[in-house]
Formats: structure tokens, sequence, C-alpha cells
């Protein structure tokens, strides 16, 4: 079952330079660097767009960024970066390109020799078009009602991007509708949601690349049968529901047809389809002009990692400290702090983003990788965090670098806080009694921004994006398939088509057997 192991990258001279200078500063504390070099806040701050990356604070000279650098040019990752632009089929394991970079162009024609643009510049005119019906009153119900509830039923990368950017940006919003979102195989998440909806004035958005994805398809079926019977006809679906995927036969079996159903394409991965029509409700919440500049947000940090130095691109910057911590420092953790209320939906996302990406152990050409990948990323936004988690942060045994994520035209104390914990992280504090000791020296970058606009809110779902993609492409393997999320799916339909008192369940091991029998009488 094991392929043999890819030892390539760890024998390459790049990680081994990089090994070696690990060995030379792995005591070195970041409190004499900023003591050795007076510039260094500001040498080691960057900007692009909206966003100022402050990454002083992590165990690194200038010769460990110019080492890392190096590691990236040894994978060729500008190479990849224009392979992905150009539309070549980089998702080698599922042959398809890798394209949500065209859902936020402004090219006539996009990607050269291939052009997408006819297709994303279509969907985009449909959502417009639909989203101002919703927004103005004007796509009735079957009574002929305007909708006054618009219920998102996805899981995923059809549900974690919109839900969101929905709460990041809800003080844009400005449709008279609540937007909800459903994503949860038990039924009480639409059940809680439905309990303060009228059918008569509620549409669905069925959100599913495949639409065959079981919670949703389960929870679009509970949807359907609430309102059937609330407006006591099956003609009422025509009018409340609409589908966002790639399967158009599967939705028009559903009953969703025509201009109710917004494409999807198999070039665009669901954890990076928020930027087209996945990102329907919120186009809805805040308008498509203001969903334009979401794009614009992402487009100018398309820009900027095509044509920045790896020395001074962000996402680039923020890969390869990432995997100095990862693969150097054996930190086996990264996380993610918001310090806005907003945002805090935004640790899941990112989760998705980063860990079904890259959460792999087999690189490109099918062989066992013998270093680390992704680590956990994992966060909540603070000040929340602090009172929870940061003690370990402060005086745990793990090391764990934090993205300190700060707009700062808020009132209160938020930014400060954030401030004051990464400045914390790196100080330490010495005392008498050793359970009062902080060690410090413990990494983090800051991301500083004004606002949280839509605008911004691109380039920092962009700057992830991309950050991601350059981790995949330095670890040798394929951040654009997930593989890895099928093996429970079809053991869980087994499960699920399991009668009560039906035995066991042949090749299935015999803790999972008894506990689905356990299951199963306590149900009865
Ligand atoms: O199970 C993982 C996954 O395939 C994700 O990659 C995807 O975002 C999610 O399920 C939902 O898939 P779909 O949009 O096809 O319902």
């Amino acid at each position: 079952m094991n392929t043999p192991s890819s030892n390539t990258l760890t024998q390459s001279p790049a990680w081994k330079a990089l090994q070696a200078h690990q060995a030379e500063i792995a005591n070195v504390r970041m409190d004499e660097l900023f003591a050795r070099a007076p510039g260094r806040a500001r040498e080691f701050s960057l900007t692009a767009g909206a966003l100022l990356l402050d990454y002083s604070k992590h165990r690194v000279t200038g010769t460990t960024l110019g080492l890392l650098a190096d590691l990236a040019r040894q994978a060729d990752v500008e190479g990849w970066r224009a392979r992905m632009f150009a539309g070549e089929h980089i998702n080698a394991s599922e042959d398809r390109a890798v394209l949500h970079v065209a859902l936020r162009s402004a090219q006539a024609v996009f990607p050269a020799g291939g052009d997408v643009m006819p297709v994303v510049r279509k969907a985009k005119q449909d959502m417009r078009a639909f989203s101002d019906a919703v927004r103005g009153g004007r796509l009735l119900g079957h009574t002929g009602k305007p909708m006054r509830t618009v219920i998102n039923i996805g899981i995923g990368g059809s549900d974690l991007g919109p839900r969101m950017l929905t709460q990041a940006l809800w003080r844009h919003a400005d449709a008279p509708q609540a937007v909800h979102f459903v994503a949860n195989a038990d039924p009480e998440d639409l059940a809680h949601v439905l309990a303060a909806a009228e059918p008569d004035t509620t549409l669905f958005i069925v959100a599913s690349k495949t639409f065959t994805t079981v919670e949703t398809l389960g929870n679009a079926n509970l949807a359907r049968a609430w309102l059937v019977k609330a407006l006591g006809s099956e003609q009422a679906v025509t009018h409340h529901f609409a589908a966002v995927t790639t399967n158009l036969v599967a939705a028009a079996n559903f009953g969703i047809e025509g201009e109710r159903c917004f494409p999807l394409w198999d070039w665009v991965g669901g954890r990076y389809s928020v930027w087209a029509s996945v990102g329907l409700p919120v186009a809805i919440a805040i308008g498509m002009d203001r969903f334009e500049e979401l794009l614009a947000g992402a487009r100018d940090m398309d820009a900027h990692f095509l044509s920045a130095p790896l020395e001074a691109n962000m996402p680039v910057l923020m890969a390869l400290l990432g995997i100095w911590y990862a693969n150097f420092f054996g930190a086996e953790s990264h996380a993610v702090l918001p310090y806005a209320e907003a945002l805090r939906e935004l640790p899941a996302y990112l989760q998705q983003l980063e860990m079904e990406s890259n959460g792999k152990s087999v690189d490109r050409d099918g062989r066992s990788v013998d270093y680390a990948t992704v680590p956990v990323v994992w966060g909540a936004p603070g000040t929340n965090s602090q009172h929870a988690f940061h003690q370990m942060l402060h005086q745990g045994t793990h090391l764990v670098p934090c993205d300190f994520l700060v707009p700062v035209a808020t009132t209160g104390t938020a930014a400060e806080n954030a401030l004051a914990q990464g400045a914390a992280l790196m100080a330490g504090k010495d005392a008498v009694q050793p359970q009062r000791r902080f060690e410090g020296n413990r990494p983090s970058s800051t991301i500083l921004f004004k606002h949280i606009d839509p605008y911004t809110m691109g380039q920092l779902l962009a700057l992830y994006e991309h950050k991601v993609f350059v981790q995949g492409i330095i670890w040798n393997i394929n951040s654009f398939d997930q593989w890895g999320v099928e093996l429970g799916k079809e053991i869980a339909r087994t499960l699920a088509a399991q009668p009560a008192g039906g035995g066991t369940i042949a090749g299935l091991d015999a803790s999972t057997n008894a506990l689905l029998a356990r299951v199963r009488a306590w149900r009865a």
C-alpha cells in the first residue's frame, strides 16, 4: 500500500542549506534580532493594496529569508504560478485546470489560448440580474409575495465562503432579506432556520458543485417537503428554489431548471469557488456592485502575486514562513486570530482552504513524502480567544506560529489587544516563580488593514489562496484534489443503508459494527 518515499525535497541543496541555517539560529532570540537591526520593523514589513504584513516577529534573519526564497526558486514556484494562470491542468489527479483566478479577472480573454471569460461574464450577469430581482422585491414566490428570507443550503466550499463573507460584510448588507446558511447533516440545523421563516417568502439556494453531496441533498429535500406541505403544491418548488451547480441534470430532476440554475465549472475547486455563483447569497446581501469590489480586491492581490519579486511577495512570504516552522522547527499547528467579531467565521473558512488543499502525504508523483505538509490550522476571534486558549500559546509546550488579522478602523481595544498579544508572545517575561515565567520568542505575523470591506476581504482571501498554492508547490503535492474525504463518505453511505436489526456489516470493523448496533438500539 505504501508508495516509495519522496526524499528529493529533503535531500535538495535548498532544504539542506535551510537545515544547516536553522541549527545556527534555533536559539537566537527575536529581541536580539531587533536590537541588532534597528530598522527591522520597517524592513520586515510589506504593503500590498489594503494590507500591511508585519513579519518582523519571526525567528528569521535576512539570510533565512534568502534561503527560503531559494527553496521557492528551486521548486519553480514562478513556473508553476505561470502554469496555473495559463490554464494548464495542474490538478493532475483529476486532469483539470485551476482557474479560480479567472472568476475575478478583468481581462477580455483569459487564459491565453483557452478563454473561459465568456462563461464567467455570463455567470456574473446572471448573478446580477437575479440578486437585483431578489433585493428589489421583483422575484415573487408561489403566492405572489417578494422574498424575505434567503437560505443557502450547501456544505464545505459551497457554504464556508459565502457564510463567512456574509457575516464579515454585514455592515455593507442593505438587502431587505435575511440571509441564512444551512450545512449540517443534523436536520436541527435546517429546523432552527426554518423556525423563523415563512414558506411563501423564503428562497432556497441549493449550492452543490456535484449535486450529489448527501448532506446538501438531504437538507434540500427536507426544505422542499416543508415548502410543498405549507404551500400545497409541487409547483412552488420552481418559484422558491435556485441551484448553484455543475450538475444541471440532477438539479433539473430536483425541480430547479433554466435561469434558476447558476453554473460552476470543473476548473474551479469548491473551496476556491466563492468568487462566482457560490457567492450568490453574498451578492444578494450586499448587492452585485459591492460583490464586484470583492473581486477587484482579489484581482489586485493576483496582480501582486504575479509581479512582485519572491522576497517581496506577500503570499510567497507567508507560505515560506509557514514552511520554516512546519518543516524546520517541527511546528504542528498554526493559529489564525482575527481581532474582529465580523471575522469569526474566517478560521473555519481557512481551515478548509489550507487543510483540504494541503492535507496530503503523497506527492505529485504518487510517492509518500518524508516531510510535514500542512499543519493543523485553527483559531477563533480575539479577544475571546485570549480568554480561552492563549494560555497555551504563551506557556504551552507547542510552538504555534500565529497570524493576527487586525482591522484598525473599529472602536474599542481589539486592535491594541492584538498588538499586545504579538508583543507578549515575542518578549516573554522573566519571573522568580516558574509558573509566572513566559519564555517568549514565539513568532507571529500581523496583518493590518483599515476596514472590513469587500475590497479588503477580496485581498485577504486571495492572499491565503496563493499562500496555500505556494506551499503546495514547494511540498510537491496537488493542492487541488481532495480524495481524502471520500472514504468516510463511502462508509457513511453503507452505515446509513443498513436497516435496523440488519446484523453486522461484513468487512466493517467490530467496534464500528457494535457502535452502529447501539445507535440503532437507542434510536428505537
Ligand atoms: O467533502 C468535501 C467536498 O467535496 C468539498 O471539497 C466541497 O467543498 C464539499 O464537499 C461540497 O461539495 P459539493 O459542492 O459538490 O456539494
